[in-house]
This record gives C-alpha cells, sequence and structure tokens, in this order.
C-alpha cells in the first residue's frame, strides 16, 4: 500500500485536480430525468453490495433482495456445490415471483433445497434448473434445459456479495474496486459475525443522506451530544480529518480520536461508563490478531476509524476499536430510498461482551437518528431551490465533491458509449 500523506502545500481538494473547487450542483438529487439515467448508468452497471457470506453460510441458504431502482429482485442463494449465485426472482413459466413469503414485496431468507413456483409449481434446483413442469406432457416442445432462472453476476469479495446487472459487466469485481479497496481483503471481516440489522424507508435522494456520512465537518455541530459539556467548547472549535483518499468512483478518509486511556472522559451517559461502551465500540477491544490489513492507509497516529465509501450505494467503516457498520442506500424513486445499516462484531464472550456490544447499537442509533433528522428538510429545500442548487463545498466536503462528480462521469460516460467501467 502506498502512503498517501497530506499535501505539502494546499487543500486535499487541490491534491485531486479533477474534482474542481466551485460550488457543486444538487440538481442530480432533485431531478426525476436524472434519476432515470442513474438508473441505467449507475445500478444497471456497477457491482452492487447486496449482502454478506454469512447470509448464505449454508448451502440451501437463500435470501431475497429487492432492487427497485433497477425494477427487479433477486435471490441469493448458496447452491449444493457452495457457490454463491444470484437469479432474478422470476419464475419462467408466467413470471410469477417465485420467492416470498407472506408479501410479494417484502424480503425473505431461509434454507431449502429447491425453489417451487406459488403460482403453477414449476420447480427449479439452487444451481437454477428447471427441474419439474406440473403436468409436463400438456405442453408443446417444451426444453426444460432453455428455461432455467435468469442468472445475475454474482462475485464475492472478502466474504461481500455484489452482483451486477449489466448484460456483460464491462469489469471484474477486483477491477472494479480498485486497489485501495481490495487491500482491505486481509482484514478479518469473518471473525464478526454478530449483527444488528437496522433499515429505514427516508423521504430523500439516496446521495442526501450518503452526503451526511462524507464528511465530519457536521460532528461538532450537529452531534453536540458526542462530547461531555466540559468538552464542547473545544470541540465546537471545529473538526478535521487527518486523511483523506480518492480511488476511481471510490474514496475513504479516516479519523483519529483522543487516546483510549482518555475515553471514559469523553463519555457522558451512565450507561456508557456501566457498560464500557458507547459510539465508537466496546473499550474492550478484541483480540483481532495482528495488523488490521488494508487499513488506515495514511498511517496516521491515534487512528479511530476508516470510513470507506465504495460506488455507488456501500459504505464500509472500520473502527480500530474492533467492529465495523456497513451502510447502505438504495433508491427508491427520485426524491426516496431505504437506508440499511447493519453493526458487525466479534462473538460476545462474556455477558458484559453482550452488553457493551448492545450500548454501541444504542448508541448508533442515537447519532444515526441525528443525522437523519435534518433529511426531509433538506430534501424540501432542494426542492424548493430547484435550478439554483448550487453549493459551496469546503475541505472536509472533498468525498462529498467527490462521489456527485463520480455518479455525473457514470451517467455522462454511458449516455456517451453504452457501457460503465
Ligand atoms: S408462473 Fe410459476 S409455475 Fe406458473
Ligand atoms: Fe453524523
Amino acid at each position: 500500500m502506498a502512503l498517501f500523506p497530506k499535501p505539502a502545500e494546499g487543500s486535499w481538494t487541490q491534491h485531486y485536480p479533477d474534482v474542481g473547487t466551485g460550488p457543486v450542483s444538487y440538481q442530480d438529487c432533485i431531478s426525476p430525468e436524472f434519476y432515470e439515467a442513474e438508473r441505467e448508468a449507475v445500478f444497471k452497471q456497477a457491482w452492487l453490495n447486496v449482502g454478506r457470506v454469512e447470509d448464505v453460510a449454508d448451502k440451501g441458504r437463500y435470501f431475497t433482495k429487492e432492487i427497485e431502482v433497477a425494477n427487479t429482485s433477486l435471490i441469493i442463494v448458496r447452491d449444493l456445490e457452495g457457490q454463491v449465485r444470484a437469479f432474478h426472482n422470476i419464475c419462467r413459466h408466467r413470471g410469477n415471483k417465485l420467492v416470498w413469503n407472506d408479501i410479494p414485496s417484502a424480503e425473505t431468507s431461509g434454507s431449502c433445497r429447491a425453489f417451487t413456483c406459488k403460482y403453477h409449481a414449476w420447480r427449479y434446483s439452487l444451481d437454477g434448473s428447471l427441474t419439474f413442469v406440473q403436468q409436463e406432457g400438456e405442453f408443446f416442445d417444451l426444453e426444460k434445459a432453455d428455461y432455467g432462472l435468469v442468472p445475475v453476476h454474482c462475485d464475492v469479495w472478502a466474504g461481500f456479495i455484489f452482483v451486477n446487472l449489466a448484460k456483460e459487466p464491462p469489469t471484474t469485481l477486483t477491477e472494479f474496486l480498485g486497489s485501495m479497496i481490495t487491500d482491505l481483503a486481509g482484514y478479518p471481516f469473518e471473525e464478526m459475525p454478530e449483527r444488528y440489522d437496522f433499515s429505514a424507508d427516508i423521504d430523500c435522494n439516496w446521495k442526501v443522506f450518503l452526503d451526511a456520512f462524507q464528511e465530519y465537518y457536521h460532528v461538532p455541530s450537529l452531534h453536540t451530544q458526542e462530547a461531555t459539556p466540559d468538552a464542547r467548547p473545544q470541540m465546537m472549535k471545529g473538526f478535521e480529518a487527518p486523511h483523506y483518499q480518492l480511488d476511481g468512483p471510490h474514496r475513504m478518509v479516516s479519523t483519529s480520536s483522543v487516546p483510549r486511556r482518555l475515553w471514559p472522559a469523553n463519555f457522558q451517559y451512565p450507561i456508557e461508563m456501566e457498560t464500557r461502551s458507547g459510539l465508537f465500540g466496546p473499550w474492550n477491544e478484541p483480540d483481532l490478531g495482528g495488523e488490521l490489513s488494508g487499513t488506515n492507509p495514511g498511517r496516521i497516529k491515534a487512528w479511530a476509524a476508516d470510513n470507506f465509501q465504495i460506488f455507488p450505494n456501500l459504505e464500509i467503516l472500520i473502527w480500530a476499536s474492533g467492529w465495523y457498520l456497513v451502510y447502505r442506500y438504495w433508491p427508491t424513486s427520485h426524491n426516496t430510498h431505504r437506508f440499511e445499516g447493519t453493526l458487525f462484531f466479534p462473538p460476545a464472550k462474556t455477558a458484559s461482551d453482550r452488553a457493551a456490544q448492545e450500548c454501541a447499537v444504542v448508541m448508533f442509533k442515537e447519532f444515526a437518528l441525528q443525522d437523519a433528522g435534518t433529511l426531509v428538510g433538506t430534501q424540501q429545500g432542494l426542492d424548493a431551490l430547484g435550478d439554483s442548487s448550487d453549493f459551496p463545498l469546503n475541505d472536509q466536503e472533498l468525498l462529498v465533491r467527490h462521489f456527485h462528480k463520480s455518479v455525473a462521469d457514470w451517467v455522462a460516460n454511458y449516455q456517451g458509449s453504452g457501457v460503465n467501467a
């Protein structure tokens, strides 16, 4: 991993001249036409993370994923050979949705040896082959081999399951991710199967919420409660992240914090003191064995967290204290999206480990709600401003600037050439 020290002169933003320094338009968050363009150019071209291998830990385990932005539902399954596969969740007889439980639009998961359509009972093996047709003799020249489930490109990196909805993805998954992300492959994600999942339907464009997690400029003012009253004056002087890095359409920012031995002085809720845990996770870090591969690429001192933003809609937030978070932002229209947040921890070994994890989860929810609380008003404001929605972004908002440019570039590129890489 090459080191990327803070530029000796100028700003982080000027270090990446392609992103520019002018005001940034948020037309891309209010325009139904741009949303239609994004659907084709971004969400049907980029590799999309839909889950983790722990979701399909055993042969026969499956889950479904609704991807409204691509107008489809997918089945992700580990077949009897152990391969993770993805298919459109559509029966080849007459298009019935194949896998669902009580509500056809709701996601579901489980374990099975075959998928059976609820409509006329056609049956498919876990590798997608059509294996049974009710009253097959009444069809005309039906070749079952021609009517398997429609596959979707699917690949796994570091336990993250990605799909690509293009007929022919222009790049492999590892080419798409690039070295800044693939350097993380040795990080012990698999040692953290203990998880807490949240999702929320939010009335704003997916990029508006994603932006809230791409800069820490807002932390001192929006998250004032993060500091004890004594520490607030210091906090209000402002925040600086010590490292930013861009790589293709992906980006990351690292943060540092006070030394961990001083942490208790920075927490203010009694429950944090009792459980020895807070927003930054449990204080007693698990032993993850050695260097945390690919993390802290800037080699900053007092490293606290890495926030990797993987194009288009995935964030992996790795905490120095031995746990990680995943966020996904799934557009459902030009001004709505579904947010998913999952916290991953190593298995709790004691009751106090569990209490510490659960306190971290509660604190996460509190802070996520502080971020989410601004969103509907922001979308309303963007809609009201319309064409005038150009905003000045500062050096700490480099990732915001780069994100909107990356989406715009993908749309322009696709409209010019019909493919994206
Ligand atoms: S639509 Fe599935 S069996 Fe008829
Ligand atoms: Fe925030």
